[in-house]
């Protein structure tokens, strides 16, 4: 069996509205119950010895959804950040952000800003947050920067490689995706990280997000570990 050391693991976040649904709650109980998950994987992820971690919050198309609820996932945002940025800052992570936050409502900026500048040096581990983030903007915004330094004359048209579209990507820090995990039994990546999961393993989970606990993140990791990463190689058995 492979013996695969896990650095980066992503994570889409989904279900929380059919768990809510099944037990005839309203929708924002989930994105409730859901937000307890967050921190419980993320205990497990440290406990894992895994640098870092990304979660899929927010996306790009999530703003086609009613206001109130767009009002609330901020709202608990908010709550997220206030409620653990102390024990963040004890054990040395450093919060980092995927996406245009402009757009967010003005209260979460603050607290995402405030969360980034608190924990800028901190280097044990990062937790990374996609929010109002779509991977084909960002591939446009990586776009736009490199035809940017073509044009000032900065960067040979000739020197632009695999490298430099990493560079320019929300992740150019960190190390490449090893894992990505989906919950709720959809089986698709709904615009999140198309460069950086070229290479990664997947895993599709019937669990709803709120159901996600550390034993079943647990289960994945152990899933993983029976993964082959052949990279387009021939590995003799
Ligand atoms: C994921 O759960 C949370 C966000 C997208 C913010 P959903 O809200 O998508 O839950 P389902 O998929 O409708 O069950
Ligand atoms: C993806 O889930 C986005 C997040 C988890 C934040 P969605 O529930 O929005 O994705 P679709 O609509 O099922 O593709
Ligand atoms: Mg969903």
């Amino acid at each position: 069996m492979a013996n695969n050391q896990i650095n980066h693991v992503a994570l889409i976040m989904d279900g929380n509205g059919r768990w809510a649904k099944k037990r005839g709650l309203p929708r924002t109980a989930g994105h409730e119950e859901g937000c307890k998950r967050i921190i419980e994987i993320f205990d497990a992820v440290k406990a894992n010895h895994i640098y870092c971690m990304t979660l899929y919050a927010f996306s790009t198309e999530n703003w086609n959804r009613p206001k109130s609820e767009i009002t609330l996932l901020f709202r608990y945002l908010d709550k997220f950040f206030k409620d653990n940025i102390a024990d963040l800052m004890r054990d040395g992570v450093r919060v980092q952000v995927m996406g245009d936050i402009t757009r967010l409502p003005k209260h979460s900026q603050k607290t995402v800003l405030e969360a980034i500048k608190k924990t800028k040096d901190n280097n044990n581990y990062v937790f990374n947050i996609a929010l109002n983030y779509g991977s084909r903007q960002e591939l446009v915004k990586a776009t736009k920067e490199i035809a940017t330094l073509v044009k000032e004359n900065k960067l040979d048209i000739n020197d632009i490689n695999e490298q430099t579209i990493s560079d320019h990507l929300y992740t150019s820090n960190l190390p490449p995706i090893d894992l990505m995990i989906r919950t709720s039994g959809e089986q698709r990546l709904s615009n999140y990280l198309l460069y950086q999961l070229a290479y990664s393993e997947f895993i599709f989970t019937p669990t709803y997000w709120p159901d996600f606990t550390k034993d079943k993140f647990e289960e994945c990791l152990k899933e993983y570990q029976t993964r082959d990463r052949r990279y387009g190689k021939i590995v003799e058995e």
